[in-house]
C-alpha cells in the first residue's frame, strides 16, 4: 500500500456507510469511470456495518491495475506503461523458474509469537467475535457478510500445506462457512480428512498475506502437495515468517493481519448466495463447509481487505499465466503466451508463432484443457497484443472464419460460479483460432496485408516521429478526454 501510496495510486474515503451499499456503489463507479484497468486501489478508513461504525480501515481494488503485479513483484515501474510493467512482471517470474517447470522455492522460517505481528492481540473463549470487525456484505443479494479474500491454511501428514483463497460467509460470532470448491486442493484435503474418520480438520484463515502470499494462494501456480509458502519465498526472495497458531499446531504466515483458527467438522450447511466473479448472483449451496472458531490474532490496528467480487479484477494473474506457458512451450515450441483476461471472465488470449497447418486449434485446445477458467480460448498471431482486448477482438472480427477455424468441447469441467450453465461445474468450451488461415486450412489463396504494416514498411520511422512531433498534443487530449 505504501508503494501504492507514493505512485499516487490510492484514495482515501474519510467513511462510508456499507448498510447502504456505499462503498460497492462508489467501486462500481470508479470502475465505469476508468475501467478495470485503471481505477484507484480505495481506502476506505470508517465504515458503517450492521448499524455500527468500525474504525478499522478496508481496502479495496489493491490489485486492480497491472501496475500493481509489478510493484508487488519488485518490478522498477519508471519509464513503463501498465502493458510493459506487465511483461516486465512475466519476464521476471520465468526467470524464476527453472528448466523442470519448478519455481525456486525458500522454506518458510519460523519465528516466535512475540516476533509475530500477527499476534498483538489475542482473542480466545467467549471473547471471539467475527462479527465485530468490518467483514462486509457486498451485495444486497449476497446471503450475508463475507471475508472474501482469506488465506485458508491446512495441513495434512502425507500432503503437508495448503493454502487457498476461498470465500467464508459469516454465520455468527463463532461461526463461518469454508468455501473449497468440489476438487480444490483444499477441498481434497478435507475430504481426505473425513474418509480417514477424523471428527473435524483444524485450520487457519490468513487475513491480509503480503501480495506474494495472497498471489499464489488465489491461484493454482503451485500444484498439489506444493507448498504455497515455500513458492511465495522463492518469488520474494525471502522466507515468509511463519508461526504456530494458538489452538492447533497449523504455522501461518506471521507477518499478517489477522488470523482466525477454528475446527472445521464433516456434517455440512448451506452457504450463499455470493455475487460471483462472473458478476452474477450464484447460486445458494444447500451443503458447504463451516468453521468453528477457536481464536482469532490479529495486529493492534488490522487492515481489511474487501473484494468486491465481479466489480473489480480480484488477483495477480502473472504467476499462473507463467506455471501455464511454461507447459504449453514445453508440447508446442511455437508458442509464445497467453493471457487470462480476468476482466471478460471465461476469456484466454493465446499467441503463436504460427508456421503450419492446424497449429491454432492445437494450442487452443491444449489450452483449453490446462485452464479451467478458459471457456472461450482465442488464438491469435504473434504480430497481435494479447494484452490489448481491442487489438484481439479485431482480429477475431478480421482473421476468423467461424468454419473451419473452431472447435468445441461439449463437456469439461468449468468455473463453479458461471451463471450460464445448467450444471454448476461443468461447461462446454470454444476454442476460436484467429490466426491467419492458410489455404490448407480452408483458408483465402493470399491474406490481405494490414494497413497499418504497410504504412511502417512505406514510413518505417512513422511512430516515433509523430511520437516526438506531437506529444504534447497526444498528452495533452489523455488527460482531458
Ligand atoms: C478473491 C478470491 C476468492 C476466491 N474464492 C474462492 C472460493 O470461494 N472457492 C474456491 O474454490 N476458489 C476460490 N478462489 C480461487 C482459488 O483461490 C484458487 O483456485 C486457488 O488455486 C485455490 O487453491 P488450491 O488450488 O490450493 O485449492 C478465489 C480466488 C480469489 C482471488
Amino acid at each position: 500500500m505504501a508503494a501504492l501510496e507514493a505512485r499516487g495510486a490510492v484514495r482515501h474515503v474519510e467513511e462510508i456507510d456499507q448498510d447502504a451499499y456505499e462503498a460497492t456503489g462508489l467501486m462500481y463507479r470508479f470502475i465505469d469511470e476508468f475501467g478495470w484497468l485503471g481505477g484507484p486501489a480505495v481506502v476506505f478508513d470508517r465504515v458503517k456495518v450492521d448499524g455500527q461504525w468500525m474504525e478499522s480501515p478496508v481496502i479495496a481494488n489493491q490489485f486492480g491495475r497491472w501496475e500493481f503485479d509489478a510493484l508487488a513483484f519488485g518490478i522498477d515501474p519508471d519509464g513503463l506503461d501498465q502493458r510493459q510493467m506487465y511483461r516486465a512482471t512475466l519476464a521476471k517470474l520465468t526467470e524464476l523458474m527453472d528448466e523442470n517447470g519448478e519455481w525456486t522455492t525458500l522454506q518458510p522460517a519460523e519465528v516466535s509469537t512475540d516476533q509475530a505481528p500477527c499476534k498483538e492481540v489475542k482473542v480466545t473463549g467467549d471473547d471471539i467475535d467475527v462479527t465485530a470487525f468490518p467483514f462486509l456484505q457486498t451485495n444486497p443479494a449476497d446471503g450475508g457478510r463475507y471475508i472474501n479474500t482469506g488465506n485458508v491454511v491446512l495441513e495434512d501428514p502425507t500432503h503437508g500445506r495448503n493454502v487457498g483463497t476461498y470465500r467464508c460467509q459469516v454465520k455468527g460470532p463463532k461461526k463461518i462457512a469454508i468455501n473449497p470448491e468440489p476438487n480444490q486442493d483444499g477441498w481434497k484435503f478435507l475430504m481426505g480428512m473425513k474418509e480417514r474418520g477424523e471428527p473435524f480438520a483444524k485450520a487457519a484463515v490468513v487475513l491480509g498475506a503480503e501480495p506474494v502470499v495472497y498471489a499464489i494462494g488465489s491461484s493454482k501456480a503451485a500444484g498439489y502437495g506444493q507448498d504455497e509458502l515455500a513458492i511465495a519465498g522463492g518469488l520474494k526472495g525471502k522466507p515468509i515468517n511463519i508461526v504456530k497458531c494458538e489452538t492447533s499446531d497449523i504455522m501461518v504466515p506471521a507477518d499478517v493481519e489477522m488470523v482466525i483458527e477454528g475446527e472445521i467438522p464433516f456434517d455440512m450447511e448451506p452457504e450463499g448466495p455470493f455475487g460471483e466473479m462472473y458478476g452474477y448472483i450464484g447460486r445458494h449451496k444447500p451443503e458447504n463447509f463451516y468453521m468453528n472458531v477457536t481464536a482469532i490474532t490479529h495486529r493492534r490496528n488490522p487492515i481489511f481487505i474487501n473484494q468486491f467480487t465481479g466489480v473489480t479484477r480480484h488477483f495477480m494473474t502473472a504467476p499462473l499465466e507463467v506455471t501455464a506457458s511454461f507447459k504449453l512451450r514445453k508440447i508446442f515450441p511455437n508458442f509464445v503466451g497467453l493471457h487470462i483476461a480476468l476482466h471478460i471472465p471465461g476469456f484466454c488470449f493465446v499467441s503463436i508463432d504460427k508456421q503450419g497447418a492446424g497449429e491454432g486449434l492445437a494450442v487452443g485446445r491444449e489450452v483449453s484443457k490446462l485452464l479451467k477458467i478458459s471457456k472461450i480460448t482465442i488464438v491469435v498471431d504473434k504480430d497481435v497484443d494479447i494484452h490489448n482486448q481491442t487489438e484481439v477482438l479485431h482480429t477475431v472480427g478480421a482473421r476468423w472464419q467461424p468454419a473451419p477455424a473452431t472447435h468445441i468441447v461439449d463437456e469439461a469441467p468449468g468455473m463453479s460460479g458461471d451463471p450460464s450453465t445448467p450444471k454448476r461445474g461443468i461447461t462446454s468450451r470454444v476454442v476460436i483460432d484467429a490466426t491467419r488461415q492458410l489455404p490448407e486450412e480452408g483458408g483465402p489463396q493470399e491474406f490481405g496485408k494490414m494497413n497499418r504494416e504497410c504504412l511502417v514498411e512505406g514510413q518505417p520511422d512513422i511512430f516515433e516521429r509523430i511520437d516526438k512531433k506531437w506529444s504534447g498534443l497526444l498528452q495533452e487530449w489523455k488527460q482531458d478526454p
